[in-house]
């Protein structure tokens, strides 16, 4: 059976348990609602630590609208299934008001790629990813952590982080997993209609295949998608569009 822990000390008292037995302990913070690509990272670090930690928390500081925040899917019961079935050995599920005991008065603020691409039409949201991550990566204190390339702003962010505040952690990146119609897997797909659904792999099709940006923006938005950025950077073309009222996130090697 999975350990569960919410108190912050009583994971910080096991994994240093783990590293003074000079074991490795792997790291895979999510929001839950848990899919084929979470997964995908926990049987990562599963095969590659002696131990792994998941995390559950649906970080209130990065949601840059309330409603989204409040309509979130949770989805505990499933999300134990999963990580029972990868092997995760413990699953640590953090309070709000724990994890924010300044009530959030100290942030990380990044002042350059968290303003471009999704940081430009969710303001603030980057502070609150950087903010709970830097947080959990503190308390769980991890050799290797682990994060999907879905969401590879993020990655970036996470990394350069890391790499700026000399932080004592492995930050590794993981594939992105698709469902078989191409749709990038993502907890947000559960909140699509049933048209939407049908709609939403060509979000993936045309981002792959459209000669330009422009043209891609062209070809989404007569098929129905509202699109929030289309932009190729870094060898990469991202993207970022609302089907009704649910916004999906994908980028391609270009
Ligand atoms: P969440 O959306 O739950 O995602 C948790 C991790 O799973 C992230 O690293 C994300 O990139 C990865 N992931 C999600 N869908 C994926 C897919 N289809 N293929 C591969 N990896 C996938 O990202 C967050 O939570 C939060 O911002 C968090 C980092 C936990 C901070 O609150």
């Amino acid at each position: 059976m999975i350990k569960q822990i919410t108190n912050i000390d009583e994971i910080k008292y096991l994994t240093n348990t783990f590293h003074s037995k000079k074991k490795s302990v792997g790291f895979v913070p999510t929001m839950g609602a848990l899919h084929a690509g979470h997964e995908s990272l926990f049987k990562k670090s599963v095969s590659e630590n002696d131990i792994t930690v998941a995390s559950i928390f649906v970080n209130r500081t990065q949601f840059n609208d309330a409603d989204d925040y409040k309509n979130y899917p949770r989805t505990i019961e499933n999300d134990l299934q999963v990580l029972e079935k990868t092997g995760v050995d413990v699953l640590f599920l953090p309070k709000h008001e724990e994890i924010y005991n300044d009530d959030y008065r100290y942030r990380i603020v990044e002042n350059s790629l968290s303003k471009i691409l999704c940081g430009s039409s969710r303001l603030g949201h980057f502070e609150g990813v950087l903010t709970i991550v830097l947080k959990l990566l503190n308390i769980v204190s991890p050799t290797k952590a682990y994060f999907g390339e879905k969401d590879y702003q993020q990655y970036l962010l996470i990394d350069g982080m890391c790499k700026a505040l000399f932080m004592n952690v492995e930050i590794v990146s993981c594939a992105i997993i698709r469902e078989k119609d191409g749709l990038a897997m993502s907890s947000r797909n559960l909140l699509l209609t049933h048209d939407e659904r049908k709609i939403a792999p060509n979000f993936y099709k045309i981002l792959r295949n459209a000669e330009s940006t422009s043209l891609a923006k062209t070809q989404l938005e007569r098929l129905g998608f509202q699109v929030d950025y289309i932009e190729d950077l870094y060898r990469r073309r991202f993207g970022a569009v609302f089907l009704g009222k649910v916004r999906l996130i994908d980028n391609v090697q270009i």
